[in-house]
């Protein structure tokens, strides 16, 4: 599979860039199977992109199934939470259909809520995985919540994971599993600023797999674009 690397030199343009590469690979998906299942990460980087993402009007959005990739185990009025970033930018202009908005139910126990978004990525992912995923990348390697060392569960036959970190915020977390993202067709990483492009790069030279790295369960089966900000 191909890496492809945008670099953008201006911050000031890179969520507009994001939007236009994460648009670009949208549209192909449904270009060829009239559907795109998406999955989106959280954190701080990706916010103004899906903003400007959700204006693109060229994406027939009752066309788009999107999911979390992973969650903080918090309110959905949280903050903090994911789901609320999507709704409050992506969704805000996207008009998905509530059917098609596939998050975890963060109201329910640790347990209770894997369970339950483990049958619903099943569902979703099994019969041929996700199209565009959105990924991010931690200064310690981790995408999604998968956290280095990365717990052999995680390629195991669950879709979805109860995770932790002491590390970054919100301990408690629900991920998407390498087993569910294992036909993923499309991977655009956004990555901002020197320690990314550092791990990045410590990455690309590290003869370690999947459990330090487990971008690299992307890199070896998915085409995989990065949108960098360096
Ligand atoms: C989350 C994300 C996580 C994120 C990285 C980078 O829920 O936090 O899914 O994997 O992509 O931690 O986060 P930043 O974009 O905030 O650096």
């Amino acid at each position: 599979m191909s890496v492809a690397v945008h670099t953008i030199s201006d911050a000031d343009t890179f969520a507009a860039a994001a939007a236009a590469h994460i648009a670009d690979v949208i549209h192909k998906a449904i270009g060829g199977r009239d559907s795109c299942i998406l999955g989106l990460s959280g954190g701080s980087t990706p916010r103004d992109a899906y903003t400007l993402l959700g204006r693109r009007t060229e994406i027939d959005w009752s066309k788009v199934t999107v999911f979390l990739i992973d969650e903080r185990l918090v309110s959905s009025s949280d903050a903090r939470s994911n789901a609320k970033l999507v709704h409050e930018t992506l969704l805000a202009s996207a008009n998905i259909p509530a059917s098609q908005i596939v998050f975890p139910d963060t109201s329910l126990s640790a347990d209770t809520c894997t369970e339950e978004y483990d049958a619903k990525l099943r569902q979703l992912l099994g019969a041929s995985g996700p199209d565009v995923l959105v990924v991010g990348m931690g200064e310690d390697g981790h995408i999604a919540s998968l956290f280095p060392p990365v717990s052999a569960e995680a390629t195991g036959k669950q879709f979805a994971l109860h995770t932790t970190t002491d590390h970054f915020e919100v301990h408690d977390r629900i991920t998407a599993t390498f087993s569910a993202l294992s036909e993923t067709k499309e991977a655009v990483f956004l990555l901002k600023g020197d320690s990314k492009k550092q791990t990045w790069e410590a990455m690309l030279v590290s003869d370690e797999g999947i459990e330090r790295w487990p971008a690299k369960f992307l890199l070896e089966r998915a085409n995989v674009s990065v949108i960098a900000q360096w």
